[in-house]
């Protein structure tokens, strides 16, 4: 079994090493993202194991298709970059429907206290042994209202630790879980009366821009918006309107919707040439992470164990409880779903 691994760090391998030594598996790694460029390091490999910045479009998987390769591993929950529907009939794909949800909902509380405590502004005023409190002042999250918007896993890890700081708590879901005992509210509700709002679904044609123009003219003054999910689910421009019109009083983002030419990779040393993401990490009440906020050694380990293990499931059966629904348009009779072939 030989897979192509693209966008490959130094803090995948040692995981996946290990792995692929207990299961004999025999993994290239390529730092390159896989893209209409690359697809060709593709050939001679039985699949591809790749990330959120990777693109899997209809050329990708028509490539994949034509070198033999048989399988698309994605080691991330998120699936936005593959084409799903596309590849039906032709490649299968698996994912990694959980890693640690709470590696996600720590990172964004962790970016939440940051921002409203103003630990970002201190840490570098102490360092230059300024101690002055000047500007630093917070607020409580004790009382706070939080809007959290998808309760499912990450979510609900969320709204747990936002119940420990004695939050009220709303949330909305497109299929709200009744069983969890949350207080479901619509989503003009969340924008009107939250302080503070946290994004926990996935990105769909129907949640892009879900933070637009409209939705911050409807929040309250100051509001805090916490994204850890995926960029497009804030027009940034929007964003960037309302954070100079004093409407959002602050913005913690672990993405961005243009992260893939960005992310993970150092522009330390560089002019960088997207004005928006510059105008972004300007400013003084925004936080940006490179999408960090899975990277945790529980996390980590847990990818590459559920990747490995999806692949070994796809070798010996054809199949994988972890492969993709592609939405064949049989979805209510579908009865294949980890128990047999899809195709
Ligand atoms: P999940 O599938 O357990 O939960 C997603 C929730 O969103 C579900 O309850 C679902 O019903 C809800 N939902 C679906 N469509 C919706 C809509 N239109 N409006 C409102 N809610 C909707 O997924 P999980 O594991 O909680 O992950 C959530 C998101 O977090 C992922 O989609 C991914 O984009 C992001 N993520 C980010 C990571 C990071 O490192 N920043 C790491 C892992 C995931």
């Amino acid at each position: 079994m030989k897979i192509a691994f693209f966008d490959a760090k130094p803090y995948d391998k040692p995981g996946f090493d290990r792995c692929a030594e207990e299961n004999d598996i025999k993994i290239k790694y390529f730092e390159t993202k896989l893209s209409e460029d690359t697809v060709n390091l593709a050939g001679g490999y039985d699949g591809v194991c790749v990330f959120v910045n990777d693109v899997v479009n209809k050329y990708v998987i028509d490539k994949l298709c034509e070198y033999g390769v048989k399988f698309i591993a994605l080691r991330c929950a998120g699936y936005n970059n593959v084409d799903i529907q596309y590849c039906y009939g032709k490649i299968h794909v698996m994912h990694v429907p959980a890693y640690s949800p709470y590696a996600v909902a720590e990172h964004a509380i962790a970016m939440l206290l940051t921002s409203i405590r103003r630990i970002h502004k201190a840490y570098i005023r102490t360092r230059d042994f300024n101690f002055s409190l000047n500007n630093l002042d917070g607020f409580d999250l004790h009382g706070k209202t939080v809007g959290v918007v998808g309760t499912g896993k990450i979510g609900q890890c969320f709204i747990n630790i936002c119940k420990g700081f004695g939050m009220n708590v709303l949330c909305y879901d497109k299929f709200p879980n009744e069983s969890l005992g949350l207080e479901y509210v619509d989503l003009d509700t969340i924008f009107e009366k939250c302080d503070i709002i946290s994004l926990h679904c996935p990105l769909t044609d129907e949640t892009k821009y879900m933070i637009n123009k409209d939705s911050i003219e409807r929040m309250k003054k100051g509001v805090v918006i916490i994204n850890t999910s995926r960029g497009a689910l804030i027009d940034t421009d929007a964003l960037i309107e309302g954070i100079k019109a004093r409407k959002v009083g602050a913005a913690c983002l672990d993405v961005y919707e243009e992260e893939s030419d960005f992310f993970f990779r150092d522009f330390s040393g560089h002019i960088v040439e997207d004005d928006t993401l510059a105008r972004l990490i300007s400013m003084p009440n925004v936080i940006v992470t490179s999408h960090q906020a899975y990277l945790t050694r529980e996390a980590l380990n847990n990818i590459a164990e559920t990747t490995v293990e999806n692949i070994l499931t796809f070798e010996e059966k054809g199949f994988c409880p972890n492969e993709l629904c592609y939405h064949c348009g049989k979805i209510d009779n579908c009865k294949t779903k980890g128990i047999s072939k899809c195709f």
